[in-house]
């Protein structure tokens, strides 16, 4: 094939047939296929969408690019989750515990955060000691022993996927279902667990703002995941306003360890109860008593092996900020809305994220919550505290909070953007 033909394809808004799609990403993959050349097809498929056929033939080509894990020699279950991302979204931390808690395997191959989401790895770096590298001998052996993993997935898995999303992250592409889908399914197929719940968000601090486009996501990657025999649901879930009270990375540990030991924000809870109560349906535990291992530790112990097993110390003091900033209300009144964009981008600004791959990340940076739309305010109350290494950092991080909350009058509505769970 000429990959300039195919491009004319979907520039002009044609299909393209498996064959094509198959050299495609594989001539990409070895170097033939240039990158001005891949950026100039993923801005043709972001403008004129894929056919369902499509998405599938290149979802496959992707697993395809690399080698597929298989966990069939467990004893156990293996059931997954992924979440599209979101602002505060830590939930994997007590998700994939509390679940193995049941004995179920959870293999949670993970990525660094890029821009305002946060990366689960990222946040787990904050535990002293703690390494996201395990071979897959190490990674199988875990599942075995203590029953939850989060790694970071090997560059093996799904590598069309690795260079064709970096290219889309510098081509205003990213944003686009049928190049989410196939991304993020390539990876979970070929990754080799029989189950996934998918966590996907709509709202301000979403990929897709709209409910009905979040809804066609989560179709499309139900279907992919069905299709190659990967029993998969989704939950649609709201991430208009920041998830619990910690957006950062040592915070957001933090949050996770109370939601372990039965506290935490009921935001946080709720949605870790939800996805561990799907998880663990699709592993065969339909009736699994999910708040009784919160509540009684079991969940906790196994957080702690899961941390001990990947050298990290459950013990040591997490990295604390040399600058904070408290932020108070200047009026008397009830808080109407926390928009989760500008406060990711915020805590992203203070050196929670980062820029470029290469950057790395601040662990103690990031926003506490003191309050969440809803809560009733006195003037000077803290509303919340801006953490960082060097307090230059606050200026552009309050310039992206302007205009991001409200605070109103008692009456007034509460913009929570609906349900926690649509
Ligand atoms: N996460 C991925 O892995 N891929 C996408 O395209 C978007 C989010």
């Amino acid at each position: 094939f000429d990959v300039v033909d195919l491009i004319r394809v979907k520039r002009d808004r044609g299909a393209l047939t498996t064959p094509q799609i198959d050299w495609l990403v594989d001539a990409y993959t070895r170097g033939y296929v240039a990158d001005e050349q891949m950026s100039a097809m993923a801005m043709a498929i972001f403008l004129n969408g894929m056919g369902r056929d499509e998405i599938r033939d290149l979802t496959l080509a992707m697993i395809a690019s690399g080698e597929r894990m298989s966990f069939d020699a467990l004893s156990k279950p293996t059931v997954d989750k992924h979440s599209t991302g979101g602002v505060g979204d830590k939930i994997t931390l007590p998700l994939a515990p509390l679940v193995a808690s049941f004995g179920v395997a959870v293999p949670q191959l993970s990525g660094r955060g890029l821009g305002h989401t946060g990366g689960t790895l990222d946040k787990l770096e904050s535990i002293p000691g703690w390494r996201a590298g395990l071979s897959n001998d190490e990674l199988l052996a875990q599942l075995d022993d203590v029953g939850a993993v989060i790694c970071a997935a090997g560059a093996g898995l799904a590598p069309a996927d690795k260079k064709l999303y970096a290219l889309r992250d510098i081509t205003g592409t990213v944003e686009c279902i049928p190049l989410i889908a196939s991304s993020i399914m390539s990876k979970k197929i070929a990754e080799g667990t029989a189950a996934l719940v998918l966590d996907v968000k709509f709202g301000s601090g979403a990929f897709m703002q709209d409910p009905a486009r979040s809804r066609e996501l989560a179709e499309t990657m139900v279907r992919l995941g069905t299709d190659a025999g990967v029993a998969t649901v989704a939950l649609l879930t709201n991430m208009n306003v920041p998830l619990g009270l910690a957006i950062g990375n040592a915070n957001e540990v933090r949050e996770s360890v109370e939601v372990l030991a039965g506290g935490g924000p009921a935001d946080v809870v709720e949605l870790t109860v939800a996805l561990a109560r799907e998880m663990l349906a699709l592993a065969g535990q339909p009736d699994a008593d999910v708040e009784r291992h919160l509540a009684d530790g079991k969940a906790m112990d196994t957080w702690r092996a899961m941390i001990a097993a990947q050298d990290g110390d459950p013990d040591a003091p997490l990295p604390a900020p040399r600058e904070q900033h408290v932020v108070t209300a200047d009026r008397d009144g009830v808080v109407t809305r926390m928009e989760a964009l500008p406060f990711g981008i915020a805590a992203w600004r203070l050196g929670a994220g980062r820029a470029r791959k290469e950057d790395p990340v601040l662990h103690a940076a990031g926003i506490d919550l003191a309050v969440k739309p809803g809560d009733e305010v006195r003037a000077g109350d803290p509303l919340f505290t801006l953490s960082a290494d060097d307090d230059a950092r606050f200026a552009r991080a309050l310039e992206s909070l302007e205009g991001a909350y409200t605070i109103g009058a008692a009456g007034d509505d509460v913009e929570t953007g609906g349900p926690l769970i649509a």
